[in-house]
């Protein structure tokens, strides 16, 4: 589907496997989290332009490949998308955060937004936002709306796993937004849980099931 990339890299999905396994224990599920995310952040940033900088080698001058342009923002939705954000940060230490306060109603499903911190400078920002799960993309496509309405014209979102009907009204909703996933899975469930999935993300991060 157009604007949606799906990493299929073994690595990605191996540790997804791991993950969706319900024995697996909160501090191996958060370290995964980690891992991925990682692996993430390198394909979401594979087509950064690129300038050359002059630099002094120990043996000569060359002019090095250097990433150019727009400075990165890490926008996570909270909880879950924390942990995806951290990942990411170990690799792109110098990107800003913002983080996006939104909480799924279980009973509606429509998303709430409890806090929103971001730096003022979005608009000249590529803004990466960052959730392991798009269920019925209310979260996501809520937090994006709020990050345009601070300025964001430059968007990627990144998640672990997503339904085929999150995706399909994510991308309805912003088609300028590119999706990068690991997973799009069968099917969301009378609750609003993505099948097979890997169950609550949040619950499953902090240990608060
Ligand atoms: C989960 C998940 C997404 C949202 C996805 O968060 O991390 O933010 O649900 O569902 P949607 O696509 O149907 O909106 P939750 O609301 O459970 O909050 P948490 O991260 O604090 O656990
Ligand atoms: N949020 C989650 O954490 N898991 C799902 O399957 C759907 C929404």
């Amino acid at each position: 589907m157009e604007g949606v990339t799906v990493v299929r890299h073994p690595l990605v999905q191996h540790k997804l496997s791991l993950m969706r396994d319900k024995e697996r224990s909160t501090s191996n599920f958060r370290r995964l989290v980690r891992e991925i995310a990682m692996l993430l952040a390198y394909e979401v940033t594979r087509e950064l332009p690129m300038t050359t900088e002059r630099i002094e080698t120990p043996l000569e001058a060359m002019d090095a490949p250097m990433i150019e342009g727009k400075k990165l923002v890490l926008a996570p939705i909270l909880r879950a998308g924390l942990a995806l954000a951290d990942g990411m940060l170990e690799l792109i230490p110098s990107a800003r955060v913002a983080h996006v306060g939104l909480y799924r109603d279980h009973d509606t499903l429509e998303a709430v937004e409890y806090f929103f911190k971001a730096p003022t400078d979005l608009a000249d920002r590529l803004v990466i936002v960052t959730d392991p799960m798009l269920a019925t993309a209310n979260s996501a496509v809520a937090a994006i709306e709020r990050l345009k309405a601070r300025g964001a014209k430059d968007l990627r979102y990144v998640c672990l796993l997503a339904a085929p009907e999150g995706v399909a009204r994510l991308r309805a909703a912003h088609p300028d937004v590119p999706i990068w996933t690991a997973a799009i899975d069968s099917h969301l469930n009378d609750k609003g849980y993505i099948v097979p999935g890997l169950g609550d993300a949040g619950d499953r991060i902090y240990g608060t099931r």
